[in-house]
């Protein structure tokens, strides 16, 4: 049987370091961290996920604000608050939460965050810096940053030569986790829907990262023993032996079977969600640290 990835504790291990380097921060420099959060409608889990990334900044220390804008909000407006934002010295950090509703430009708002506040790590000058790796003055967007951490924490810092198999092909995820693993010098192979053959190519992976938001599509034969599996994906589905209730949360990978293979596995939830948010809480700090000089 695998391993299971404690990822509450490593991220407790991330938030801890990141409370000492706040209280630092203060104490040597005056400059306590600030985050803004920006949420725009009324999606559940966007509500639910905003409101932990608030709790825990406070938990770090920072000043933390919460925009919260009606779903009707204009394109103009959102540039305005993020215009504000970015000349607002008490903000080291700026998120807006995805998705946004249709109207809105996603691209436009993520590009009109200043790159040095943008601790997503979604705006062209860090993506661009990601993709040739200056890893060094990057912000990496949370969730693949998060997950490597995790395969270090199994595999060791020296990832040289391993296969690893990334299904998905999102911005958020796949393509930034496919760049990280690149950088450690991993053979890596980006999977999507059109994929050929699927369950073959992921035998083939010794890490093994799933983030496609499809519930419990990986299957446990399609896992190389010994593999480290990283599943990325929060699905709620019903509890059908009930038909009520909120029903259970799970993976892009059906976890029991890929357990019987796998070396080490990231369970959901507990793997790879607090790593999220343990993430932008250290680029945050980070964020601030670099703007103290
Ligand atoms: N929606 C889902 N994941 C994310 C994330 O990492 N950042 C933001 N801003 N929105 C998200």
């Amino acid at each position: 049987m695998a391993d299971i990835i404690d990822g509450k504790a490593v991220a407790e291990d991330v938030v801890s370091r990141v409370k000492s380097l706040a209280a630092e921060l203060k104490a040597k420099n005056g400059v306590v961290p600030g985050l803004a959060v920006v949420i725009v409608g009324e999606d559940p889990a966007s509500q639910v996920y905003v409101s932990s990334k608030g709790k825990k900044a406070k938990e770090c220390g920072f000043h933390s604000v919460q925009h919260t804008l009606p779903a009707e909000t204009t394109e103009r407006d959102l540039l305005k608050l993020i215009d504000e934002l970015n000349s607002d010295d008490a903000i080291h950090g700026i998120l807006v939460q995805l998705p946004l509703p249709k109207h809105i430009d996603s691209g436009r708002i993520i590009q009109a965050i200043s790159p040095e506040k943008d601790v997503d790590g979604f705006h062209f000058v860090n993506v661009g810096k990601l993709g040739t790796g200056e890893l060094e003055t990057a912000f990496v967007p949370c969730t693949p940053a998060g997950s490597m951490l995790l395969i270090e924490r199994v595999r060791g810092k020296d990832l040289s030569g391993l296969n690893a198999v990334v299904v998905g092909r999102s911005n958020i995820v796949g393509k930034p986790m496919a760049n990280l693993l690149l950088a450690a010098n991993c053979t890596v192979t980006i999977a999507h829907s059109r994929t050929k053959d699927l369950p073959a190519l992921c035998r083939t992976a010794d890490i093994l990262v799933a983030a496609v938001g499809r519930p419990e599509m990986i299957k446990g034969d399609w896992v190389n023993p010994g593999a480290t599996v990283i599943d990325v994906g929060i699905n709620r589905v019903p509890a059908p032996e009930k038909g009520e209730g909120k029903g259970k949360l799970v993976g892009d990978v059906a976890f029991d079977e890929a357990a019987k293979n796998a070396g080490a596995i990231t369970p959901v939830p507990g793997g790879v969600g607090p790593m999220t948010i343990a993430l932008l809480m250290a680029n945050t700090v980070v964020s601030a640290y670099l703007r103290a000089g």
